[in-house]
């Protein structure tokens, strides 16, 4: 039991932080106290989901992975040359291979609205890719608000709790448009690599869909994805929070410095009631995103934690810039290997852009 207690201080405190909120007291993290008319405690939890907990080290973060691999995925999808962006011209992802691109119409009537997504492989990673773009422009913006508000979160077969209707029908939309089709030829032939599932913004929340629609279609194991959401808003309850970190070993969502749309819905815009929540971990990077820079991996889910501890002064630069590239532009340019031109102006970090 002292071996127990010297080799794993982390799960015991989890733990015991877990009974202590499921007794309804309030926990705080600094001193490990449960008390519940605790007072004056800097990090005090209330819910389970909020416990301090890592992540499984052999599920572990690599900055390195995210900021020369997955930054180069989920900007990619932002143009046509998606080739180009692993490796034609600039030696990215030499490995990699795109497979296909889908695009479908995502509002039932506009056809200016559309989902985009593709599929990849990496032999030499042995790894297989579905990466989906994040929204793009004002009116599939509007078309979110819309079906957020108008048909909130509902429950789907095999998932726990409850997540947006408009995203889990947007995600449909490509499954059904060949998506599925594209994936299911890619593990035939390669049945044994692991499967990335990535996305920035509205990218990232299709990724979570995905994922969890993966898993409880028996299609995959949870253990041989890897999901890598980017900049997204909350989109399911506390249950489904609850359930997809309880069910995705590797799933790690990125947040950049003050970026305001991470902040978004903490309620469901429906009824206006409704907690929502992001799945674990959030892993915050309180700066540029240069190589070297800091970053927090979140030992607290979703309160007022990590990124959400701030909220002045949010902006949708720091949603633009991930790794220091202005992700959408440099997607459509082909990622060139020259990031220099995008990288985000010093005063940008500083200003409000609201739109
Ligand atoms: C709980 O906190 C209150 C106020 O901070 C304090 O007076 C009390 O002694 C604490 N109880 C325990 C069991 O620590
Ligand atoms: C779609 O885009 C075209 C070109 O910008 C525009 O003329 C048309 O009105 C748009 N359709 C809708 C339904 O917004
Ligand atoms: C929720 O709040 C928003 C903003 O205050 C309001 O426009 C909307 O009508 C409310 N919806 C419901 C269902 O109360
Ligand atoms: C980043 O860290 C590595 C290893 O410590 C070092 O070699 C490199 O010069 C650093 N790069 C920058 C841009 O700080
Ligand atoms: C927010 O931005 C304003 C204007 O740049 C600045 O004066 C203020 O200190 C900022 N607030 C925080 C908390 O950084």
């Amino acid at each position: 039991m002292l071996l127990l207690l010297f080799l794993l201080p982390g799960l015991i405190s989890a733990e015991n932080c877990i009974t202590c909120v499921g007794a309804g007291n309030k926990w705080c993290v600094e001193s490990s106290q449960c008390n519940s008319t605790l007072t004056g405690c800097q990090t005090p939890i209330t819910l389970q989901l909020n416990c301090p907990t890592s992540p499984n080290p052999k599920y572990a973060y690599d900055d390195n992975f995210m900021r020369t691999q997955q930054i180069v995925l989920a900007s990619a999808s932002h143009g046509d040359q998606i080739q180009q962006c692993f490796e034609l011209v600039y030696n990215q992802i030499p490995t990699m291979k795109l497979y296909q691109v889908r695009t479908v119409q995502c509002s039932p009537d506009n056809p200016n609205i559309t989902c985009r997504g593709f599929t990849a492989y990496d032999v030499s990673q042995q790894a297989l890719i579905i990466s989906f773009r994040g929204s793009h422009g004002d009116d599939q913006t509007q078309q979110l608000f819309d079906g957020y508000a108008n048909y909130g979160i509902q429950s789907y077969s095999g998932m726990g709790g409850k997540i947006f209707k408009v995203i889990y029908d947007s995600f449909m939309l490509l499954w059904n448009g060949g998506m599925q089709q594209d994936l299911r030829t890619l593990k035939y032939k390669y049945p044994g690599f692991e499967l990335w599932v990535n996305g920035h913004s509205l990218g990232g929340m299709l990724s979570w869909v995905a994922s969890s629609y993966l898993v409880t279609s028996g299609l995959y194991k949870t253990e041989n994805i890897k999901v890598i959401a980017m900049a997204s808003p909350r989109m399911g309850d506390y249950d489904f929070a609850v359930w997809y970190t309880a069910t995705f070993p590797y799933s790690y969502h990125i947040v950049h410095r003050r970026d305001i749309i991470p902040r978004m819905f903490t309620v469901n815009p429906h009824d206006n009631t409704t907690a929502l929540f992001h799945p674990r971990t959030e892993v915050w990077y309180n700066n540029f995103m240069n190589l070297n820079d800091t970053y927090n991996i979140c030992q607290e889910a979703d309160g007022n934690y990590c990124s959400a501890s701030v909220t002045d002064n949010l902006t949708m630069w720091d949603h633009i810039y991930y790794f220091n590239v202005n992700m959408p532009q440099w997607g459509r340019d082909g990622c060139p290997q020259n990031r220099t031109p995008y990288s985000q102006p010093l005063d940008t970090f500083f200003y409000k852009l609201v739109v």
